[in-house]
Parts: structure tokens; sequence; C-alpha cells
């Protein structure tokens, strides 16, 4: 029975939560911080000792010198992208050679896996999932069809491998009569296939149970949403993981008993990238001044974020998928200038009201509640004391209609804006 914890910090709606910020107050706890799911779709924004990282792949916890950080055989790693990011931190003095370990069961991402994912959305045109283009899908389905290439294919006759992969992919893209050339792409992607080598590609599976075994405690760090995740998000729009709780077990082959905590973080207004159903969109000035105020453009692909106020909908859904046990409220200072503040509390599509996310979430109207706003400067704020009435009141509706604490709530960007609720 292991002795230690898997304790989860988990984006619950489409991503882009800012788990970045956080992570660093969570990490001095654990001694393991591990990646679950999804591969360089994701970018966790962190400003470490006054310096701006966008990590795609690697665990926040490589900050911290005494951390091991995993990426864990529920990922997709792509070499190249992997090497520039590895690359650009060991230039700014992290040294992660002995305390980066990737599992030798995570899947591959081929230059040829993103020529797929941008065939197949031109295919879809204008139902295209607006996917990162990083190949992703492509990579995860091949995991589902058994021809996919892994980490631990890189020990033993690579080349061959994935020339055989790469001609079936070349197949694909000619039947679907798709141009590309990927010849600088593939001399980076070998160099970091070659940079890999020198990372530990182990067992991590093994390695995280046997440290929990030992009493050690393990953050694992989501990526994406639970309203991106493959089977309960608004698919098809959809990432191509298992982004929700029930991931971080079979992503790092941990068993449901050795789950703690589930911190679930969202912020005080919802943000979605890409296409699909988000029955909270604001097309108005006041989605534009959301945009603007809390810069919300995307972190890998640079587009707007679609924004909207906060959905109720899907976070009770979410934290019912989840389990969540705590929330994290992020972004909060980002409505300070309104003076009304709005929450979705149910979703209504031709007469019918519902306040339980639905199978088909196209076509569905936000209901929304209306709340008084603070508008008060929250960002110099330290404690909870200090909180204007109306924001108090915006955070109790919030807890009563979860069923759960809010116990960590941002007021700002930096680290310090960060309040630990008693
Ligand atoms: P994919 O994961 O690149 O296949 O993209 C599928 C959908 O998920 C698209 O709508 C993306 O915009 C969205 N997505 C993927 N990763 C992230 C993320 O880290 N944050 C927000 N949206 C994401």
């Amino acid at each position: 029975m292991a002795k230690g914890k898997v304790d989860a910090l988990l984006g619950i709606v489409f991503g882009d939560e800012g788990k970045g910020k956080v992570v660093d107050v969570f990490t001095p706890k654990y001694d393991i911080v591990a990646r679950f799911a999804g591969g360089p779709n994701a970018g966790h924004t962190i400003i470490f000792e006054g310096k701006k990282f966008v990590l795609r792949s690697i665990p926040s916890g490589i900050f911290d010198k005494d951390k091991v950080n995993i990426i864990g055989n529920g990922c997709v790693i792509a070499p190249d992208l992997f090497m520039a990011e590895a690359q650009e931190l060991e230039a700014a003095g992290y040294n992660l050679r002995g305390r980066l370990h990737i599992s030798k069961r995570a899947h591959l991402i081929l230059p040829t896996h993103r020529v797929l994912d941008r065939a197949y959305e031109a295919a879809k045109g204008k139902n295209k999932v607006g996917t990162t283009g990083k190949g992703i899908g492509p990579t995860y389905s091949e995991k589902a069809s058994r021809t996919g290439l892994r980490v631990g294919d890189i020990l033993d006759n690579f080349q061959q491998k994935y020339e055989t992969l790469k001609a079936r992919h070349a197949q694909i893209l000619r039947d679907l009569n798709y141009e590309y050339d990927i010849s600088d792409e593939e001399k980076k992607w070998l160099e970091g296939v070659e940079y890999m080598r020198g990372f530990q590609l182990t067992d991590t599976e093994i390695e995280i149970n046997k440290a929990l075994a030992e009493g050690k405690n393990v953050l694992a760090e989501g990526a994406q949403g639970t309203m991106l995740d493959i089977d309960h998000g608004t698919y098809p729009f959809v990432s191509s993981s298992n982004t929700v709780s029930g991931g971080v077990c079979t992503g790092l082959g941990v068993g449901p008993n050795a789950i703690g905590e589930i911190f679930g973080i969202f912020k005080a207004y919802s943000t979605r990238v890409g296409s699909g159903p988000f029955p909270v969109e604001l097309f108005d000035e006041t989605g534009d001044k959301i945009r603007e105020i809390g810069h919300e453009y995307g972190a890998v692909t640079g587009r707007n974020r679609r924004c909207g106020w906060v959905d109720l909908v899907a976070l009770k859904y979410a934290i019912m998928i989840n389990g969540v046990t705590q929330l994290i409220m992020m972004k909060s200072d980002v409505l300070d200038g309104f003076d009304t503040i709005k929450a979705c509390v149910a979703y209504e599509k031709d007469g019918v009201v519902t306040a339980d996310m639905p199978y088909d979430t196209e076509g569905w109207k936000a209901v929304y509640r209306e709340l008084k706003g603070w508008k008060s400067d929250l960002t110099n704020l330290t404690s909870e004391s200090q909180f204007p009435q109306a924001f108090r009141d915006y955070i109790s509706f919030l807890e009563q209609e979860a069923g759960i604490p809010i116990t960590i709530v941002s007021v700002g960007p930096d680290r310090a804006q960060t309040i630990v609720r008693g």
C-alpha cells in the first residue's frame, strides 16, 4: 500500500487557467512533479526569477533543483520541441539531466504526425477542431491503432522503425493529395531524438510507485482542461487524451487509492481557444474587454481566446467528473472594472433549461445570474480580510453552487498576488 499520495492540479474548464502561476506555490510540498497527459499543445507560462518561460512538455517542477520531474506514459512528446524547450532551460542555468525522467511508454510525435494534423484539419473544412497543429490527434490515434512509436523505441533499432512509420504516413498523405516538405523539420527532429538519449528514459510507473511506497508525494500536473477531455469534453471539439483525474491513474500508472487531493483550477471568467460550443461566449465589447485586460491570447498558437462569463454548468460537471476537492480561482482582478458580473447557472435550448452538462453541447444558450461587481482594485490585496464585500459575495456564490471551497484566489499576475484562504 502506497504511503505517499498523488495530488492532482487540473485545469477544469477549457485549459489556460493559469496553472503555471500556482504550480510553484505547490511544488515545494512534493518530491516529484509529473505530467500525465497531452504534449506540446500545452503552454504553461511561468515567470521564474524574473524570466518568462513557456513549458510545453516539461513539468513545472523543473525550476526547483531538488525535484524529480516525470513525463509520464500518458503523454506524447515531440523530440525537436522537447530539445528546444530543454535547451532554453539549460541555457538559463537549470540542470535537467538526472532529474527529468521520461517514460519509455510515452508516444513520439513524428514530423509527419504534424503534417497529418494539418491535412485532417484542412479536410474537415468548417468543421475543423482548430487544433494547435502539434500532431496530438494523429499521435494518440496511432497509439490506439497500435502502430505508434514510443520513447522506448529510441533505444532499439530506431531508424528502421521510424522509416517504416514515416512511409505509412506518406502513403496516407498521398491518398489525401496533401503536399508537404518536412526536410528541415525532420533534421531537427532526428537531432532531438539523439538529444533525448541524454535523459533518463525509464519505466516511470515503477519509479513513481516505489517513491509512493517510500512515503514520497507526487504532484500530477494537468494539461488542457476537462472540457477538452476526449471522453467528457465537447466532443469532437476536444483534445485527444484524458485530461481528467482518471487520466492521472492511466497516464502515470498509479492506482486510484494513491490519489489524494484534486485541485481544480478555473478563472473568474471563461475562455476557449479553437472551435466548438461555448455557450457563455461574449461577442460584444464586454468579451473584448475581458480579452484585453486578461491578455487572453494563446501561449502556443497566439490565437485570440474566446471570452465569456464563468460557466457553472461546466464547472459543476468538471467537479463531478474529477472528484475535485478544492477550487483555485485565477485572474479575479480581470473583473475589477465591471459594474455587473454574470455567472451562467444553466443552459437553455428550445424552451428546455438544464443545469446538467448536455450530451450535445451545440446550440445551447447561457442562462445568467447577475451579481454586483466590486469595482475596485484587487491587485494590491494581500489577505482575505481586505476583500471588498461584492467580491466576497461572488466567491460565496460560486462556492455555494460548486459545493466545495475555493481555497486559493489569485488577484494578479505576480506570484505574490496569490491569496491562500484560511
Ligand atoms: P489539439 O490538442 O492540438 O489536438 O487541439 C484540440 C483542441 O484543444 C483545440 O481546440 C485546441 O485549441 C485545444 N487545446 C489544446 N491544448 C490546449 C491548451 O493547452 N489550452 C487550451 N486549449 C488547448
